[in-house]
Order: C-alpha cells, then structure tokens, then sequence
C-alpha cells in the first residue's frame, strides 16, 4: 500500500481517543506512544514485510533493524520485540525460516532488546517483521514535525535501497552492489539515535516507504515552514543512479511521486533520475533528523565520529515556499 491509504482507509472510522494516547495514528508518525506515568511512556510500532533480498539470514536482520528504526526516530529505546512470521511451509524449507529467525535474533541482540514472543501464520507468501516496544520519557518525544525555521536536516544513510532491489530482482544489480545495500539496510538507527540525544533536535524520522521526500513532506507539518534540499548534498548508494537510468524502478517510487508531486518544487536542473532516487521507498533507511542551526556540524561530526560513513546536512528548514519542497 502506498502513502494515504491506510489513511483513506481509516477515514471516517471511528477511533479510539485516550487522554495516555500522546502519538497516535493520526498524526502519520513514526511509532505510537501511550504514557505509563508522568516520567514514563510506551513506544509501540509493527513492521513485517515480504523478502527484498535472496538471502535468508540478511532478510531476517534487514526486517528486525527496519522494525526497530520506528522506536529509534521517535527518540525511544527499544526493550522488547515479538516476531511476526507467515510461512509456506509446504514449498519451502524449515532451514530457510530459521535463517530468518536467527538474522532478527542477531540484530535484537545487538540492539539490546529482549524476544519475548510471536505468532507465526502459514501463507503463501513469505513475510517477517516485528512488533517492537520501548520506553521514553514523555518530554523527550521526537515527531516527525516541529522543525523550526533555521534547523538542518541531516540524513544518516544513502539513498536507493528501492531501486537496487528491482535491479536485483531483474537479475541486473552487480553482487558487490547487492552485498554493500544489504550492510546499508540491516545497520540499525541505534547509534544515529543515541548520539542525537545530546543536541537540540527539533524533530526526527526515518526514511522508508514514502522516500525521502515523502518524508520531508510529512516533516512539513501543518505547513508553516518549507524545506530546501540541496541535490547535490544527498547521499546515494553506488549503483543506484545507474539503475535508475535503465528504468529500473519500482511502482512505489511513481506513487510517492504522484502523492507528494503538489508539495515539492523542482529547479529544472534536476536530473530525472536523481528524482527517482530522491522518492525511493528505503527499506530500513537513514534518520532524517532537524536541528538547530548552530548544532548541525557539530552533531554531523559526532555521528561521523560514531562511524556512520554517509550522514550529510542535505536540507534546511526556510519559511519560503511555505507548506513545500523545494529542492534546489
Ligand atoms: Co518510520
Ligand atoms: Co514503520
Ligand atoms: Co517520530
């Protein structure tokens, strides 16, 4: 499904309303958060997905890093996660799920979150993902909005995860490609999130299925600031412009384009294939996160520090255009 349909879908309906309810499905965010006490909140997000890669064991790290990611944009700390596994089971290998499973152990350990359970469906259909919770403290949330006027946006991984996956797909990705995208997608937020914590960061997300300007769209809020993203700054990965120049580009890359297409401005020296990459949908992308001015370099040092290769300030928080992209 694409950005707006669970939203259309839910249009109408008549949801749940709680004054504990701090981030709710309304606001389009990363992860839901409920509060426990006045010093405490519950992080909540589920994430599951049908196979991007070949690879078993990198599949099931790539699906645990991508479902822990929602915890970590929301300034959250992971605690405890649930495996969601659809299986078929008559077609296909126990060994090959246990792969899986063992690929989300791994990076649940390295994240330090503790496996507490699951539920598992025969299907025709390979998927899996978690159900993850976290703790906050409830004046320490980060949303995907309140970026203020002056704040850069730093984006902690490169771009193109959607594009060398079709390519791989279509057999026409290179294996040195495929490998470097699969290191890039199973790395977790972990790090990006932590060190973050020590500066004025007015608001952070992750980069997934809307691309990294669908994503920035939803940064704008209620539209009272714009966004102006330098092209050039952009971290993209090695083979991903190539594939876009062979058309290699998946059907979710056109939604986000027709679905944001009215909020952002494109100079015209922007190349076709660059836009491509720009409205990708990541699996388990970067952290986008806003903050203050005079704290960017600082911050981009600290995560370069923390070894992060491709982080980069790729846009600034401007009052003109308002409600928009502009990308320049
Ligand atoms: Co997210
Ligand atoms: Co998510
Ligand atoms: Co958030």
């Amino acid at each position: 499904m694409g950005p707006g349909d669970l939203g259309r879908a839910l249009c109408g309906l008549p949801l749940i309303y709680h004054p504990n309810l701090l981030v709710g499905i309304e606001q389009i965010d990363d992860a839901g958060v409920y509060k426990v006490r006045d010093d405490l909140a519950l992080v909540q997000t589920v994430d599951f997905f049908t196979p991007i890669v070949d690879d078993p064991y990198g599949f099931g790290q790539i699906a645990a890093a991508n479902a822990l990611s929602d915890v970590y944009a929301m300034g959250g700390t992971p605690i405890t996660a649930m495996n969601l596994v659809a299986f078929p089971i008559k077609k296909m290998e126990m060994e090959v799920l246990r792969d899986i499973l063992r690929g989300g152990l791994d990076k649940m350990r390295e994240a330090e979150v503790v496996l507490v359970g699951g539920h598992s469906i025969e299907d025709q259909e390979l998927k899996y993902g978690l159900a993850v919770t976290g703790l906050i403290r409830p004046d320490e949330i980060l949303t995907n909005t309140g970026a203020r006027t002056g704040d850069l946006i730093i984006l902690t991984k490169p771009l193109g995860t959607g594009i060398i996956n079709t390519a791989q797909k279509g057999g026409m990705a290179s294996p040195e490609v495929v490998q470097g995208t699969v290191e890039i997608m199973a790395a977790l937020n972990r790090k990006a999130a932590e060190v973050m914590r020590g500066f004025r960061v007015h608001a952070c997300t992750d980069v997934t299925g809307f691309g990294m300007l669908g994503h920035l769209c939803e940064m704008l809020g209620e539209g009272e600031i714009g966004i102006k993203v330098y092209q050039d700054a952009v971290p993209v990965m090695p083979g991903a412009e190539e594939y876009a120049r062979m058309g290699l580009v998946p059907g979710g890359t056109y939604h986000n384009k027709e679905f944001y297409a009215p909020n952002v401005e494109v100079k015209e020296d922007v190349s076709p294939y660059l836009i491509d990459i720009l409205f990708d949908p990541q699996t388990s992308g970067g952290l986008l996160i806003s903050v203050q001015e005079e704290e960017a370099e600082a911050l981009l040092r600290s995560l370069q520090g923390a070894g992060l290769k491709d982080v980069s300030i790729i846009a600034e928080v401007v009052t003109e255009p308002q409600g928009r992209i502009i990308l320049v």
